[in-house]
């Protein structure tokens, strides 16, 4: 019901936008998507969120050029929140956004559109909707929505990491990304296009222990080198809050689209608090159905774990392979 174009054997790749604040976790979510045979990757946009805007920007333009594919448009969004005074997590990510492994200088730039801007003109241009897949605060998303409602039809849904129906990371009530943007969050969550919401209840599944990023290092070559740094960076601040891995979140988003059937879903109705004293920016999930209204959002609440790591080994295997024939 609430997915028209997910793909499926022999269909053509779905066209996809990425949006995040790499971090860690955004950019192994943009390394499975963009070695995803399913998906078309047509533009990164980028949002303030785990570091500031430039930051962001910046690490998107070295994760591109890392990958030798500097061939994606990239364009900065918002800086700032729609309403909320901005909140970055040196803590998790370093002071770079990307702290550890060390990356090469951008070899390209930003397009000159603005985030909105690109994903209009993407969306106006592609063959088919488009998902788009939020891995941040979801101000660009909500930015567009707003300014172009003439392009919803053009949005075959949203694919994003964000919020927790049991729990929040950030605040006992609320996840990062949600509580980055709270106001934008709830456009999104209100918008009436399908959603697919990779939140806490799924991502804090999705760990990464240590055997498995030595299984993303056996896969061999530079490029698994950074991944397992990576994930080796992300687990080093998770264990010592007391996580047996890392969760690695934003690629779940990605799953949703790839590999659905490792994910376990609940379709309900989901609103995002903008005005409590306590549980501002969370994400409240109608389980039991006690509201009465239709669902509008397919909540992931669980995942087969060994599978995401090998989805995640496969991509990294893709990536080397292809980086080491010097083929696009
Ligand atoms: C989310 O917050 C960020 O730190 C991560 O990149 C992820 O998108 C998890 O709460
Ligand atoms: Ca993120």
């Amino acid at each position: 019901m609430i997915d028209p174009s997910t793909p499926g054997a022999g269909a053509s790749p779905v066209p996809v936008i990425l949006d995040g604040d790499p971090g860690h976790d955004d950019a192994i979510a943009w390394v499975l998507a963009l070695a995803a045979p399913t998906l078309e990757v047509l533009g990164i946009t980028t949002v303030g969120g785990n570091a500031p805007l430039e930051k962001t920007t910046y690490n998107t333009l070295r994760i591109l050029t890392l990958l030798d594919r500097t061939d994606v448009p990239v364009a900065a969004g918002a800086s700032r929140p729609l309403v909320a005074e901005p909140i970055v997590a040196p803590s998790v990510h370093g002071e770079s956004g990307l702290d550890g492994p060390e990356l090469p200088e951008p070899a390209v730039q930003a397009v000159q559109e603005t985030a909105v801007e690109l994903m209009a003109r993407l969306l106006r241009s592609a063959s088919r909707p488009v998902w788009l897949v939020p891995t941040g605060a979801l101000t660009n998303v909500a930015a567009l929505l707003l300014a172009h409602p003439e392009l919803h039809a053009r949005i075959a849904g949203i694919s994003l990491m964000g919020g927790g129906i049991q729990r929040g990371n950030w605040t006992p009530a609320a996840e990062f990304n949600i509580l980055v943007d709270p106001e934008a969050a709830k456009i999104v969550f209100e918008s009436g296009l399908p959603l697919k919401m990779a939140g806490l209840d799924v991502t804090e599944r999705a760990q990464f222990l240590p055997e498995d990023f030595e299984a993303v290092r056996a896969v061999g070559g530079p490029f698994a080198e950074v991944v397992a740094d990576w994930l080796h960076f992300f687990y080093e601040f998770h264990h010592a809050l007391g996580y047996a891995g890392a969760p690695v979140h934003d690629p779940v988003a990605v799953v949703a689209l790839i590999a659905p059937e490792i994910l376990q879903t609940q379709e309900m109705f989901v609103q995002v608090e903008t005005a409590g004293q306590y549980a501002r920016g969370a994400t409240i999930g109608d389980v039991y159905g006690s509201t009465g209204r239709a669902p509008n959002a397919e909540v992931a609440m669980g995942i087969d774990r060994e599978a995401y790591v090998e989805l995640i080994v496969t991509a990294v295997r893709r990536h080397s392979e292809r980086l080491a024939g010097g083929k696009r």
